[in-house]
């Protein structure tokens, strides 16, 4: 058992920190937002996190994790230390290491003992040296910091927690034996460690967010051709997918990627890279790709509308299963739609990420619902822009019914198209087959 002190209690923080618990390590997850932590405290999560609050409370019960506001308590006697605040990029594109960098500060002033610091926050290439430096110069302990890169997706965090692929440690090598106890459950399970110096972890956690980021990008370009081609999106996907060297994950077409990581890591990289000089075209063009698969999308709506006509906009969040909005499709979709098309109503439901839509589409612009019946009723083009479980239930004769003309644009390719075309509408879906497959000269 080791004693963990996490800072922050944001997406990484908390779920580092609960299931950290859950491994057995006793654990304070320390934030400087009281509000935060009195919620936490109250066994609330600030989150939306399948499965997290759950662990929370039992390990809370079995008193092994705390929260609490008072970081310098907290970093008093911790045998470690993870680093997990945010890193928002400025109006450059450049990470912001202000927080980073506060909590190197408060460890080298209340650090009682040695210690191991590991950062989990994604920083740029460099970082973690720099820390080091830092704490080399300023701590009257022996500070050793390690690079210790997350892949959790949100809303499946917790399980991506508990089950990883692989873990990434960057090291100088003496953090070695503490990282091996931190996770040493892991090991046991046969869980791959890799063990690099910190600058390549670092770069690790941002080459495998752009491969990511490409790949979806890339399966937008074809997901267009495709349908253009008149092929068939899912034996595309099965037969492109099951070459091993490929593999099935992340290859399903949508309205763009979006969410606190890819879009940030992608240009986070493109900065690194412009700093040290290297061309990297390719991975410019993912976020030139994504950018205008929103345009074309919005475009697409637009064709279909009239003044005075009513948009329904079925999905809110960037993906489904967690209420972030953050660089969202929809959202985008939908600024360009509000600019470009003032005269439309738009009426949107989601089921978990309306209070935070609200805050960036405020309602005075978008009319937020019940749920997808109220959104549709009256609408003259409905189009899903998360691919929610929810929606793939929606009764196609309950939803003609209500709305003014029947038609659907399914952005992420998840309703029977068949069952929807036999109700009467006129469906369009990402990446299926047009009726007529374009000539090819
Ligand atoms: C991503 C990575 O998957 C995690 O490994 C990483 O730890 C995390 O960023 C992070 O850096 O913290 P996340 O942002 O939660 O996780 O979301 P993903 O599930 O990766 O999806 C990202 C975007 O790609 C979403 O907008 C999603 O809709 C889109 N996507 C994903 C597709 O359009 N098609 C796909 O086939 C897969």
């Amino acid at each position: 058992m080791l004693r963990v002190t996490v800072l922050g209690t944001g997406y990484v923080g908390l779920v580092s920190g609960v299931c950290l618990s859950e491994l057995g390590h006793r654990v304070i997850c320390a934030d400087k937002d009281k509000e935060k932590i009195k919620t936490l405290q109250q066994a609330k999560l600030p989150i939306h996190e399948d499965g997290l609050l759950c662990l929370l409370k039992k390990n809370v019960s079995a008193n092994r994790l705390s929260f609490s506001s008072n970081i310098e308590a907290s970093i008093h006697d911790s045998d470690i230390i993870i680093i997990a605040v945010g890193t928002p990029l400025d109006a450059d594109g450049n990470c912001t290491l202000e927080y980073v960098n506060d909590c190197a500060a408060k460890i080298a002033m209340h650090a009682s003992k040695d210690v191991v610091v590991v950062v989990k926050s994604t920083v740029p290439v460099g970082t973690c040296d720099r820390i080091q430096n830092y704490l080399d110069e300023t701590s009257h302990f022996n500070c050793v910091v390690a690079s210790n890169p997350e892949f959790l997706r949100e809303g499946n965090a917790v399980h991506d927690f508990m089950n990883p692929d692989r873990i990434v440690i960057g090291t100088d090598g003496r953090a070695k034996d503490c990282m091996l106890r931190l996770y040493g459950s892991y090991a046991m399970k046969g869980v791959s460690f890799i063990y690099a110096d910190r600058r390549t972890a670092e770069l690790i956690k941002y080459a495998s967010n752009t491969f990511l980021a490409m790949k979806v990008a890339f399966i937008n370009e074809i997901s267009d051709l495709s349908q253009r081609a008149g092929c068939d999106m899912q034996k595309l996907i099965e037969g492109i997918g099951s070459d091993k060297r490929i593999g099935p994950a992340f290859l399903k077409p949508g309205p763009g990627f979006g969410g606190s990581c890819f879009p940030k890591d992608v240009k986070a990289l493109i900065n690194i890279s412009d700093a040290l000089g290297v061309e990297i075209p390719l991975i410019r063009n993912v976020l030139h790709t994504n950018v205008m698969r929103q345009h074309h999308i919005a475009k697409a709506i637009k064709s279909k509308l009239h003044d005075g006509d009513v948009l329904a906009v079925l999905g809110l969040t960037y993906k489904a299963h967690t209420d972030d909005v953050r660089e969202s499709p929809a959202a985008a979709i939908l600024r360009l739609l509000i600019n470009d098309c003032p005269s439309i109503t738009i009426k949107a439901f989601d089921p978990c990420g309306m209070r935070n839509a609200e805050k960036i589409l405020p309602s005075k612009h978008v009319t937020y619902c019940g749920d997808a019946y109220e959104a549709c009723t009256g609408a003259s083009v409905a189009v899903i822009l998360t691919e929610w479980e929810c929606f793939k239930e929606i009764n196609p004769a309950l939803l003609k019914s209500v709305m003014k003309h029947p038609r659907i644009y399914d952005c992420r390719g998840i309703i029977d198209r068949e069952k929807f075309s036999k109700a009467g509408f006129h469906v369009r879906a990402i990446g299926y087959k047009a009726k007529e497959p374009a000539a090819i000269s």
